[in-house]
């Protein structure tokens, strides 16, 4: 009896610790269930308190645990590298589709005290637009993309979440003599695109997408939305190339659009080393006729290291010209041949079409492609990418290139785009916009290195290359301090921790993007958000107390 008694006790006090432990699971997951939970509750509260009911931004929160989070977050991850596992994510996406959700968004980032981190096409290089170290928040702007051409005016006003690709669209809709003077690639967004200072294939005749903006719209760190006059024009000159981000969210851009002739010209030449050893006479020239030339013409230089025909395994170097003329066939071949005779231009190399059709045509699409791919955006794919940038301010001699075609090859992987500058770019003052790389630079170039299987090794042998090729380039590049394109988002150029030095550390990346206009962008980032909310790996930092 005892016995039985004393098993019932031991069965009876088991099945207690199972029941408690089983309490204790529940209580604990609930909890840590619960830590998110309340921050997106508190979050969504808040976004509720300062934005109009019939708006419904509770349908535009995702949390962690939604089932729609990873397709959200992955719809414009841009690069591979930061599609992984171990990449950090946001707590929370707010995909707004109201300026109002914009405005709520900082407001209760601020107050919650959560880094907000801004999004609209996410191809930012280093992925600083939906990755961060410190807990976060993505304000994605895809939705907010409408564009209103105004022909009569030659303008249009742009939201920041539209594509380059939308935008060139909707102009050639209405205008087959307008375009604009952004990058080639259909998919990057204006956000980023214009308030870092994209350029494109039409830059030497009418100089950066930021040489077009006529006015803004932004919403400040007190959540207040501000136009050009509102905003004044410090805090306007900043969002000109200054990195939005560092000042705000910006909602939308009002772009001035240039004439395009009706007929314009492009052709693509190639040289390969082991056939013909000219490729180095050929770049040669090409450093001293592309910058200079008319302005009609850019003549984009890539040299990448491919497998030789004639030498298998062995590598060699090939150089490609792509081109756009705005004129026609018959002027650009009489002028390349006075002015370039070693490329040998004929006539059948080169193809006449409509500014829309080159720009199909630049972004690769094929010969007949309809316009309306313009309009896809292409979502959740990305290759693995690593991107630096260099100016040349002097032409790199017969001897160097014969050197560094050797590097190239030895390295095996990462190729070189040269983007001629001159033209309008000489015309423009370096303190007109942020960007300052103006007069005095021949050529820009882009260290490119892409792969397509997902491998740490792979990625760590590309790093250590690309930074080898930067490291060699040394002699041939700017100097004092060495320049770069804040487009081509570089982390390697220093980045800041917002501690006790962040004016030094700021200057560190700040200078090789801005040069002498970086001091004028930490006045403008002191004025407008003196606490420092609109931060991120390279933004601008404040004049801190001590200053
Ligand atoms: C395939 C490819 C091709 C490219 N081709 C070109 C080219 O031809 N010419 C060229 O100049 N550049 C080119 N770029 C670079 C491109 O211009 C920049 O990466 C640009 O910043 C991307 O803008 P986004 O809105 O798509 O990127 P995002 O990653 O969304 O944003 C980039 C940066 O801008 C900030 N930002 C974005 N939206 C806002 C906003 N609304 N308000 C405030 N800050 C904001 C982000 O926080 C981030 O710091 C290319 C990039 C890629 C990946
Ligand atoms: C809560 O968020 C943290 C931080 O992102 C995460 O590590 C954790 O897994 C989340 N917990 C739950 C239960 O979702
Ligand atoms: C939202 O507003 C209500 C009512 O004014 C208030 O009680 C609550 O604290 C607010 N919540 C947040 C997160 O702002
Ligand atoms: C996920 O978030 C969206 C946007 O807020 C919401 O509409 C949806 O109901 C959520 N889904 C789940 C399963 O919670
Ligand atoms: C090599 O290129 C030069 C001009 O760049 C050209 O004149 C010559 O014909 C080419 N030779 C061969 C074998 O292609
Ligand atoms: C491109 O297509 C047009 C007609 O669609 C044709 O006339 C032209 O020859 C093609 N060009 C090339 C290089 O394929
Ligand atoms: C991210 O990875 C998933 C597989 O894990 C893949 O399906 C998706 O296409 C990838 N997206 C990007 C942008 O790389
Ligand atoms: C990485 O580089 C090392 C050393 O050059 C090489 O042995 C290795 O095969 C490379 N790995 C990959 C995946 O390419």
């Amino acid at each position: 009896m005892q016995k039985m008694r004393n098993t019932i006790a031991s069965i009876t006090i088991a099945f207690l610790l199972l029941l408690l432990l089983l309490l204790h699971v529940s209580v604990s997951s609930a909890a840590s269930y619960d830590d998110n939970n309340s921050l997106y509750t508190r979050f969504l509260q808040c976004l509720e308190n300062h934005t109009n009911p019939s708006s419904q931004v509770s349908n535009q929160v995702y949390s962690q645990s939604n089932t729609s989070y990873t397709s959200v977050l992955r719809a414009y991850i841009r690069n591979a590298r930061f599609n992984s596992s171990s990449t950090n994510k946001p707590l929370l996406i707010v995909t707004a589709s109201h300026e109002s959700h914009v405005q709520a968004a900082v407001i209760c980032a601020k107050s919650i005290g959560l880094q907000l981190k801004i999004r609209s096409g996410g191809h930012d290089y280093a992925g600083i637009s939906y990755v961060s170290d410190s807990p976060f928040a993505i304000l994605d702007m895809f939705q907010l993309r409408s564009i209103s051409v105004d022909v009569a005016d030659e303008s249009v006003w742009v939201e920041s979440g539209a594509t380059l690709g939308e935008l060139y669209y909707r102009i050639w809709e209405k205008s087959k003599v307008l375009g604009f003077p952004g990058g080639v690639c259909p998919t990057v967004a204006i956000g980023g695109h214009v308030s870092g200072g994209g350029y494109g294939q039409m830059i030497r005749k009418y100089g950066l997408a930021v040489d077009q903006v006529l006015d803004a719209k932004i919403v400040d760190v007190n959540g207040n939305i501000l136009d050009r006059k509102a905003m004044g024009e410090d805090l306007f000159w900043a969002i000109r190339g200054g990195g939005g981000a560092s000042f705000g969210v910006i909602l939308s851009y009002k772009l001035k659009l240039v004439p395009v002739p009706e007929t314009v010209t492009v052709f693509r030449m190639e040289r390969i080393y082991d056939q013909n050893q000219s490729v180095t006479d050929f770049v040669y020239e090409w450093q001293k006729v592309a910058p200079a030339t008319d302005d009609g013409l850019f003549m984009r230089m890539l040299i990448q290291p491919i497998t030789s025909r004639v030498r298998r395994p062995e590598k060699t170097i090939r150089a490609t010209i792509v081109t756009m003329f705005l004129g026609n066939a018959d002027q650009l071949v009489s002028l390349l041949d006075k002015e370039f005779p070693l490329l040998e231009l004929k006539k059948e190399n080169c193809m006449e079409m409509s500014w829309i059709d080159s720009v199909l045509w630049w972004a690769n699409f094929d010969n007949g492609t309809s316009p309306e791919v313009l309009l896809d955006r292409d979502l959740d794919s990305a290759n693995f990418l690593i991107r630096k940038s260099d100016y040349v301010q002097t032409p790199i001699s017969k001897d160097g290139l014969e050197w560094l075609w050797k590097r190239v090859t030895e390295l095996g992987k990462t190729g070189f785009v040269f983007n001629p500058y001159g033209g309008k770019m000489n015309e423009i003052s370096p303190a007109d916009a942020p960007f300052p790389h103006r007069a005095g630079n021949l050529y820009k170039i882009q260290y490119s290195v892409n792969w397509e299987e997902s491998s740490p090794e792979l990625e760590k042998n590309y790093t250590t290359q690309i930074r080898r090729l930067f490291s060699y380039m040394t002699p041939f590049v700017s100097k004092n301090p060495r320049r770069a394109f804040l487009n081509y988002r570089d982390l390697d150029i220093g980045v800041n921790s917002f501690g006790e030095n962040s004016y030094e550390e700021g200057k560190v990346y700040g200078v090789k993007y801005f040069s002498d206009n970086f001091d004028r962008l930490v006045k403008v980032k002191t004025a407008v958000d003196p606490e420092n909310f609109f931060r991120n790996e390279q933004s601008i930092p404040t004049l801190s107390s001590k200053a």
